[in-house]
């Protein structure tokens, strides 16, 4: 006898908002940008963990500059950044940014928590510039303001997936970005 269909409770990709063309063509505008904004030197960029890595590692293609490339991971204390704004390292760099020009790699901006610590943290270490490059703007949740050097896009205040952007640790891989569709009767706070 046939068993009847257990509906999902798995959220999953939605409309999307930016296809992998217009990804791939941002980033190349973002890579020109950044290779006559650091024309005579080396940038070093960092990617925030795991969430920037697919942009990261499609960015340092773009630019047409030497580039050395470092990685950093944080997390939240107790009951989360959103709700807790304590940060705190993971995975810290593995080399010094002393005198470097340091170019911070970030899927999204959203809050901000995560970047005013990370800002504040480097510039700690005496890095000879320290700058943010965002793929992903999503100004309406700002909890601490934060300036920003480049950005990709400017995102509404929607649960985003793709491209590096997670629900759970799921959907990172996909190549375009979209909304996160919650089956019915699921809410969830983003
Ligand atoms: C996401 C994103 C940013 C941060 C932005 O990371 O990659 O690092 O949140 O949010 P904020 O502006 O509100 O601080 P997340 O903590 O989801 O980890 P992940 O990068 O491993 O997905």
């Amino acid at each position: 006898m046939a068993q009847p269909e257990i509906p999902s409770l798995i959220p999953v990709p939605g409309p999307i908002l930016f296809d992998a063309e217009a990804i791939r063509n941002r980033v190349r505008e973002l890579g020109a940008q950044i290779t006559a904004g650091y024309s005579g030197r080396m940038p070093h960029l960092i990617s925030v963990l795991k969430g920037a890595s697919i942009f990261h590692a499609d960015l340092v293609r773009a630019i047409n500059l030497d580039v050395s490339l470092d990685f950093i991971a944080v997390g939240s204390y107790g009951s989360g950044i959103k709700t807790s704004g304590e940060v705190r390292i993971l995975k810290d760099l593995d080399e010094s940014v002393e005198g470097k020009d340091v170019l911070l790699v970030e899927d999204i901006l959203d809050t901000g928590l995560t970047l005013h610590y990370l800002l504040e943290n480097l510039h700690s270490r005496n890095p000879r510039s320290l700058r943010i490059v965002t793929l992903l703007n999503k100004p309406s949740r700002r909890k601490i303001d934060v300036r920003v050097d480049y950005v990709g896009f400017e995102a509404p205040d929607r649960f985003l997936i793709g491209y590096g952007l997670d629900f759970d640790q799921r959907y990172r891989n996909l190549p375009y970005i979209c909304e996160l569709v919650m089956p019915p009767g699921v809410t969830l706070d983003h």
